[in-house]
């Protein structure tokens, strides 16, 4: 590994604006962790008592976060592994740690979307028909009887998953500015719109007005309940696509005069705005469910978020006046905000590989993304894929994510000791000025509450097998998956950098010095 620069490394891509920045990073943000999960979470949180915790673990664990992710890659100006390698010689795995998140995030949520785009067609003949739950597990997933992976293809989901993967390789391959940036900032004015339409249809329901009662009348309980305390903190995370490479890219694309903690600020808040929204418009459709079948809200909520989704939603769709407006609205929304999501967890892997090995924008993009593209449809285009997909999501957002970010916390600030530079980096050229609040939450605060998340998910997994799995598949996809993760990085970070990418801190070459 040479960190002295033989040649000057290639212009790198970037936004051309900072407002396509911000629409780019809210594409990320709002996806399908705002639609469906944020909802249920949010009700078995105590309802209107989880905004107290939610709105703690946005303002003291969400934000910082992002803050030092856009720290990272604007000051660093590179992938995640490049920013991090820049940051610090043996940082580097942190950032291939983020990058197989990524990996792994991105070929189940693919499967996701193909499932929505089928919905969404579905939605015009209601062609779930009158059962949606047996139709969602029988007829189309087809869904194996023994929990665990099989080679049995479905071919429906096959090539919609197909579909999914060749718009978001073909987006990729357009890069930053034009296939990221454009896409993002036609896509999110449009899912705003539909939303709109489909909270306000869904408020005109019967029963609507039970719905709200049941998110927003507090369960006051809940709030001295731990375990709800950390939903709060791992719906943030994900929902704010923080802590795993995400922001750190897209930050390394945006100018370097950009004011970056305002931009944060805007994206968090429209982020949050966009999850509340979602969470009335599906609970106005829920109370008109719950009063239509005489029950309350809570039985109907039923098997959780992918329940939530493909079959309560077509239940609902079947019995309501506009249900056609109503179903058509939802799952496309739910394919806009997902499409631009899982664009920005592959951009993640592609921008870590280009910076590594020196290739092509189109090249990297296919060299990424087919063979990922392969293994997702290879995993979850099965009749084992659910059980799959829940098992690796379930672990990589209770593991993979949380431990990333705290032990990136504590290695920048502890072992690296980058905080006050990155905080100077961000005051030097931000409106909103983070002062001393920010490093005491970032090297303290957030660290510890993310091992005391860890020691309580450890301890309630060790419990109890998740969803009663079987041992092979959660030894396989859940355990063996979060362990092999960090190992994998460390292995990928002894790869040689190409001969003429620059290791050293880019902002003091070009600001001679300015950091401290
Ligand atoms: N932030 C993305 C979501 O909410 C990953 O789905």
């Amino acid at each position: 590994m040479s960190s002295t620069p033989e040649v000057q490394a290639p212009a790198k891509e970037g936004f051309s604006s900072r407002k396509v920045f911000i629409f780019a990073a809210i594409g990320s943000a709002v996806g399908l962790g705002n639609i469906w999960r944020f909802p249920y979470v949010a009700y078995e949180g105590g309802g209107g008592a989880f905004i107290i915790p939610y709105l703690c673990a946005l303002l003291f664990a969400g934000i910082p976060l992002l803050y030092l992710d856009y720290a990272i890659g604007h000051r660093y100006r590179g992938s995640a592994p490049l920013s991090l390698r820049r940051l610090g010689r043996g940082a580097e795995w942190l950032g291939w740690w983020m990058v197989l998140i990524c990996v792994i995030i991105a070929i189940y949520y693919a499967s996701i979307l193909a499932w929505a785009s089928k919905y969404a067609v579905l939605s015009f003949t209601k062609g779930w028909g009158d059962d949606p739950e047996t139709y969602f597990m029988h007829d189309y997933l087809q869904r194996a009887k023994v929990p665990g992976p099989t080679m049995d293809f479905v071919p429906e989901i096959t090539w919609t998953m197909v579909i999914v993967w060749v718009v978001t390789i073909g987006v990729l391959a357009l890069g930053v500015q034009t296939g990221i940036g454009r896409t993002a900032v036609v896509f999110i004015p449009v899912l705003v719109l539909a939303f709109i339409v489909l909270v306000i249809q869904a408020l005109t329901l019967d029963g609507a007005m039970e719905g709200l009662n049941a998110f927003f009348t507090p369960d006051w309980g809940a709030l001295t309940d731990g375990a709800v305390w950390i939903s709060a903190v791992g719906q943030i995370f994900f929902s704010l696509s923080v802590g795993f490479g995400i922001m750190i890219t897209y930050a390394s694309y945006v100018g370097r005069k950009t004011d970056m903690t305002g931009s944060g600020a805007v994206v968090a808040f429209s982020n949050s705005g966009f999850e509340l929204l979602a969470g009335i418009g599906v609970f106005a459709a829920l109370g008109f469910m719950a009063t239509t079948a005489g029950t309350s809200v809570g039985e109907v909520l039923g098997s959780g978020g992918i329940g939530l989704a493909f079959i309560a939603f077509p239940t609902i769709i079947n019995e309501a006046p506009g249900g056609v407006i109503i179903g058509v609205l939802f799952f496309v929304s739910l394919l806009l905000a997902g499409i631009t999501s899982l664009i920005s967890i592959v951009e993640v892997i592609i921008g870590a590989v280009r910076d590594k090995v020196g290739i092509s924008r189109l090249a990297a993009t296919f060299v990424v993304g087919v063979p990922i593209a392969v293994i997702s449809v290879l995993m979850f285009a099965t009749t084992g894929g659910l059980y799959v997909l829940d098992t690796m999501d379930a672990f990589v957002n209770s593991f993979g994510i949380i431990a990333v970010a705290a032990v990136t916390m504590l290695a920048v600030t502890y072992v690296f000791r980058k905080l006050p530079v990155l905080r100077e980096h961000l005051d030097a050229r931000s409106s909103v000025k983070l002062k001393g609040w920010w490093p005491a939450l970032v090297a303290v605060v957030v660290p510890i509450l993310l091992i005391v998340m860890l020691w309580q998910a450890l301890r309630d997994k060790l419990d109890a097998p998740y969803e009663d799995y079987p041992a092979d598949l959660l030894n396989v996809f859940g355990w063996g998956m979060v362990i092999a993760l960090p190992i994998i990085a460390i292995v990928l970070s002894f790869i040689p950098w190409r001969k003429d990418v620059s290791l050293e801190d880019p902002t003091v070459a070009v600001d001679g010095g300015e950091q401290s």
